[in-house]
C-alpha cells in the first residue's frame, strides 16, 4: 500500500524541497501539500494519512496547534516538525504529543529520509502486526491449536474438518516437527470419541524386548518381573483415539500383530489366553517414506494399507509462505506472556530472516527461535541481535545460493554480499566510536544522515553500542 503524506509549510520551497526529497525514498509515496494550516484542518479531517510534515510558525495557525487538530481524527499520527527557530518550549509541548520528530532548517535530505522512513517503517509495522493479529483471533480455536492460513495449510484443515468425526484411519505424513501429534490431537478432539481417552505411542521409544507388553499388557507371570497382570496401550485406549507415532520404528514382529488386533479388534495380553474386544480409532504419523519401505520390504504392505485410509501431508514450514510470521506472532504472544516481557513485535529485519530461513526443524524450531529472541530482546522488539547465529548467516545463503538452496544470479548474490559486508562495517565502526555516530561517519567519510539511513536499513541502534 503506498503511504500518503501530507506536507504544511507556507513557504512554497520549503515544500517543494520536502517534496522532492521524499520522491528518492525507497518505496514510492503519495503526497498532499498546502501552505495554509486552516486547510490543512479541513484536509486531515476527511482524508487518511501515514504521515505529516509540518511547518510551526505559520499565519493563522501554528504547527502545534495544528499537530492537536490532526492527532483528534488520528491519535498515533506521527508528525515531523520543521522549525527555523529550534525552542524548547514548543518542542517540550509537542513531544508530549508523541510520534514527533523535529528538524531544524535548514535540514539534509538524508536527515527528512531517514526520520520519514523510520515513521512509515514503524507503521507499516504496527498494521502489519495489527493485521497478523486479527488473523490469529479469527482462526483461533478452529483447529485446536494449530496455526496457519496459507493454502497448503488450508487443505490440511479441510481434510481435518471431513474426516475427523469418522472412524477411519489417518496416517500423518511430515518432517520433524510439523505438527503431526498436534493434527492427531485435533482430530480425535473433534471426534465424537473426544470424552475418551487419547493415548500417543512413540514406536521408536520404547525397547524392542518391552514393546509387545506394552502393546498387549501381560497377565501376572508371563514372563521374568511380570510380577503382577498389566494392562497394555491398546487396552486403556479403548473407545478412544490410539496415536502410533514414528510408525515407520515398529519393529517387523509387533507390525504383524498390531495389525492382526486392528483387524479382529480384539487383543490377547502376554502370557494370557482371553480375547479382549477393543475400540479404537488409529491414527499414525511418521516422518520416514513408509511408501519406499514397503517397496524395500521393511515395512508391511498390509499394515501400511491398513492405517493409510486417509492421508494428511502436512507441509514443511518453508512452503507455508507467511504462516512463518502469523505463528512467529503466536508463539511471541505466548512467550512474552509467559515470561511477563513486553516483546510486542519483531523487527522488520528480523521478520525478513524469518521468512527466508529454510526452517529444516520446522515448527518446533521456529518456536524455539522465538522463545530465545524474547528472553534476549531488551527493548519492546525482538532485532536481529537476539536471533542465534546460523540464522543471520544463512539468510546471506552459501556461495551461489540462497536460503532455498537455488542458484543465486552475480547480481542478487553481490547485492547480499554487500548488504552483509555494510551491516558488518556500518557496526564496527559504532563499535571503535562507542555508539557516536558523528564520529562513525566522519571516520567513514560519510554524511551524518547517510549514516543513520544507513544503521536504520540494518536495524542497527547506536544505544546499543554505547
Ligand atoms: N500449525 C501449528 N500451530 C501451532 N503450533 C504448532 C503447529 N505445528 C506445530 N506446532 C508446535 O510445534 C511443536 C512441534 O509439533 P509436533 O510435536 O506436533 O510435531 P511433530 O510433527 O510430531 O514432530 P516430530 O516428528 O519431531 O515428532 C509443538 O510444540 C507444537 O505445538
Ligand atoms: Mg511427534
Amino acid at each position: 500500500m503506498q503511504a500518503r503524506i501530507l506536507i504544511v509549510d507556507d513557504e512554497e520551497g520549503m515544500r517543494e524541497v520536502c517534496a522532492d526529497t521524499l520522491e528518492l525514498l525507497e518505496s514510492s509515496v503519495e503526497v498532499v501539500q498546502t501552505g495554509d494550516p486552516l486547510e490543512a484542518e479541513k484536509i486531515l479531517a476527511d482524508q487518511a494519512f501515514d504521515l505529516m510534515i509540518s511547518d510551526i510558525r505559520m499565519p493563522g495557525m501554528d504547527g502545534v496547534t495544528l499537530l492537536g487538530k490532526a492527532r483528534e481524527h488520528d491519535p498515533d499520527l506521527p508528525v515531523i516538525m520543521l522549525t527555523g527557530f529550534p525552542s524548547v518550549d514548543t518542542a517540550v509541548a509537542s513531544m508530549k504529543l508523541g510520534a514527533v520528530d523535529y528538524l531544524t532548517k535548514p535540514f539534509l535530505p538524508d536527515e527528512l529520509l531517514a526520520t520519514v522512513e523510520r515513521f512509515l517503517d514503524e507503521r507499516r509495522l504496527r498494521d502489519e502486526n495489527r493485521l497478523l493479529r486479527r488473523q490469529l483471533e479469527t482462526q483461533r480455536g478452529r483447529f485446536g491449536a494449530l496455526v496457519g492460513d496459507s493454502p497448503a495449510m488450508r487443505k490440511v484443515f479441510d481434510v481435518i474438518e471431513r474426516v475427523a468425526d469418522t472412524d477411519v484411519d489417518v496416517l500423518i505424513l511430515g518432517e520433524t516437527g510439523t505438527g503431526k501429534e498436534l493434527v492427531a490431537r485435533a482430530l480425535h478432539e473433534r471426534s465424537s470419541r473426544k470424552s475418551a481417552r487419547f493415548v500417543p505411542v512413540d514406536c521408536g521409544a520404547i525397547p524392542e524386548n518391552l514393546l509387545e507388553s506394552e502393546f498387549f499388557g501381560h497377565e501376572k507371570g508371563a514372563f521374568t518381573g511380570a510380577g503382577s497382570r498389566s494392562i497394555g496401550l491398546l487396552e486403556y485406549a479403548h473407545q478412544g483415539t490410539f496415536f502410533l507415532d514414528e510408525l515407520g520404528e515398529l519393529p517387523a514382529l509387533l507390525q504383524a500383530k498390531l495389525l492382526r488386533s486392528l483387524q479382529e479388534r480384539k487383543i490377547r495380553r502376554v502370557g494370557g489366553r482371553a480375547e479382549i474386544p477393543v475400540d479404537l480409532r488409529v491414527i499414525a504419523a511418521t516422518g520416514r517414506d513408509l511408501k519406499a519401505e514397503v517397496a524395500a520390504g521393511t515395512f508391511r504392505e498390509d499394515l501400511f494399507y491398513r492405517v493409510n485410509v486417509v492421508t494428511v501431508d502436512l507441509p514443511p514450514l518453508r512452503e507455508r509462505g507467511d504462516d512463518v510470521l502469523l505463528l512467529a506472532e503466536h508463539f511471541r504472544g505466548r512467550c512474552a506472556e509467559e515470561m511477563g516481557k513486553d516483546v510486542g513485535a519483531f523487527s522488520p529485519e528480523v521478520r525478513e530472516i524469518l521468512r527466508e530461513y529454510r526452517w529444516p526443524g520446522n515448527v518446533r524450531e521456529l518456536q524455539n527461535v522465538v522463545r530465545r529472541g524474547i528472553a534476549m530482546a531488551r527493548g519492546d522488539q525482538v532485532s536481529v541481535d537476539d536471533l542465534p547465529d546460523h540464522l543471520v548467516v544463512n539468510a546471506g545463503g552459501t556461495l551461489g545460493e540462497s536460503a532455498e538452496g537455488e542458484e543465486l544470479g552475480f547480481f542478487d548474490l553481490r547485492n547480499r554480499r554487500l548488504a552483509a559486508f555494510e551491516a558488518d562495517y556500518l557496526a564496527r565502526k559504532l563499535e571503535e566510536h562507542g555508539g557516536d555516530v558523528t564520529a562513525a561517519a566522519k571516520s567513514a567519510q560519510i554524511p551524518r544522515g547517510t549514516y543513520y539511513r544507513l544503521m536504520k536499513n540494518h536495524g542497527l541502534k547506536a544505544a546499543d553500542f554505547r
